[in-house]
């Protein structure tokens, strides 16, 4: 059985960090990397990887839209999620101060916390992701200068790599046996 990394990208950030994971987990065996708005089921897979852009504070809908679809499937198989947004927990396209601030009262996105309910989500971790001038327009562009926002890639490659090396002993002790 295989491991699925399942992400839902508008601008291309979210999906690089899914390619990096891939690599990164490719010497521990099958790994699957899907756009998760084509997964119509996860039976066949051991352990599941997911992760959206953030949109509004969400997970895009397609992403969203999946795990309602899934229903009950995730159940009994150990989930790792990613959100990929302005904030990571260790780089930001913000202001540090902003950042710091966002990071304590930002709540899980809605769709982690459905996939809480159904199955045991090993770890849930905000990576910052990148953003290109016009990807906010009008008033948006307004409140990303207030808040001290830069254009550019903030992807912290280390921070990806470090738990991708997580996820990896995690995976070690998963029974194979699942249907
Ligand atoms: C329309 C839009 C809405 C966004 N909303 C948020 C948000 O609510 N919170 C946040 O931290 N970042 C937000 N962002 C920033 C994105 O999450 C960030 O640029 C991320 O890297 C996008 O991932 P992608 O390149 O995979 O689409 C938003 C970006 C866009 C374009």
């Amino acid at each position: 059985m295989s491991v699925l990394i399942g992400y839902a990208t508008a601008r291309g950030s979210t999906r690089g960090i899914a390619e990096r994971i891939a690599v990164g987990l490719e010497s521990r065996g099958a790994v699957e990397l899907r756009a998760l708005g084509d997964v119509a089921s996860v039976r066949t897979y051991e352990a599941l990887i997911v992760g959206s852009a953030i949109h509004n504070g969400q997970w895009l809908p397609e992403a969203s839209d999946a795990i309602d679809r899934l229903g009950t499937e995730p159940e009994g198989r150990p989930v790792w999620a990613f959100s990929v947004s302005s904030i990571g927990a260790t780089s930001t396209i913000l202001s540090p101060r902003v950042a710091a601030y966002l990071r304590r009262v930002t709540p899980e996105p809605r769709a982690v916390q459905n996939l809480r309910s159904i199955t045991d989500v090993r770890d849930h971790r905000f990576f910052a992701g990148a953003i290109a001038s016009g990807d906010w327009a009008g008033i948006g562009r307004i409140v990303f200068r207030l808040m001290g926002g830069h254009y550019g890639d903030a992807r912290d490659w280390v921070d990806v790599d470090a738990w991708t090396e997580r996820i990896r002993e995690g995976l070690v002790d998963i029974p194979r046996d699942q249907g």
